[in-house]
């Protein structure tokens, strides 16, 4: 999308307050379980250890299309990857993997070291970019998912590697 004809490029910057509506759209879109009405609100306003950044993509005379979000929680020196979304018409065109660099840089220079999430066992998509990230399974979590009773997979990355992360996020669009 980077770079496409008019002037459109998928632009990252942190989440605000205004953003709210469109990331609790993206987040029913994207998710059986969205999360609870004002939790968004909540990390941004009352949740110091959160990395909230949004992906728009931008064209010169239009308004801006939110077209992803992320959460990350920083525990201490760990990057513990809360919520994670890309909207369906955008999707494969890099912006996940764009927003997880970017953040996990940003928890980086906040001092994490290491990162940690949880994964549907049939999300096969989102493994697939966790892998790309060097993450690696060490561990199930049982019925994790309340909704479908889906077991969680646990991946670590036990090393943030700041180069790595910079690769990534400079990485050509597809
Ligand atoms: C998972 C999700 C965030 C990926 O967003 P995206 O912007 O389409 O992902 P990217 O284009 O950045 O893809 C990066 C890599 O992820 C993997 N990937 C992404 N979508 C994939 C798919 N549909 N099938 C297989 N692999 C996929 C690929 O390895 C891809 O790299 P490649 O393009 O070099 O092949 C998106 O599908 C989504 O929002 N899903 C619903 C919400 C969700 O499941 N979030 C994660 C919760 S843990």
């Amino acid at each position: 999308m980077a770079g496409a004809a008019g002037g459109t490029q998928v632009i990252l910057r942190p989440m605000t307050l205004a953003d709210l509506p469109k990331v609790e759209a993206l987040d029913r879109e994207s998710f059986l379980t969205p999360w609870p009405q004002n939790a968004f609100c909540y990390e941004l306003t009352d949740n110091s250890h959160s990395i909230c950044w949004v992906a728009e993509l931008t064209t010169p005379g239009y308004e801006p299309i939110l077209v992803g979000s992320v959460v990350i929680w920083l525990v201490v020196d760990e990057a513990h990857l809360a919520t994670l979304a890309v909207s369906g018409a955008y999707r494969r065109h890099g912006v996940a993997r764009r927003l997880l660099a970017q953040t996990l840089s940003v928890a980086y220079e906040s001092g994490a070291r290491q990162a940690l999430l949880e994964v549907r066992e049939s999300n096969q998509a989102a493994r697939n970019l966790y892998y790309q990230f060097g993450f690696e399974q060490v561990g199930t979590r049982r019925a994790y998912y309340s909704d479908t009773h889906e077991d969680a997979i646990l991946m670590t990355l036990p090393e943030l590697d700041p180069d790595r992360l910079s690769v990534l996020l400079s990485r050509e669009e597809n």
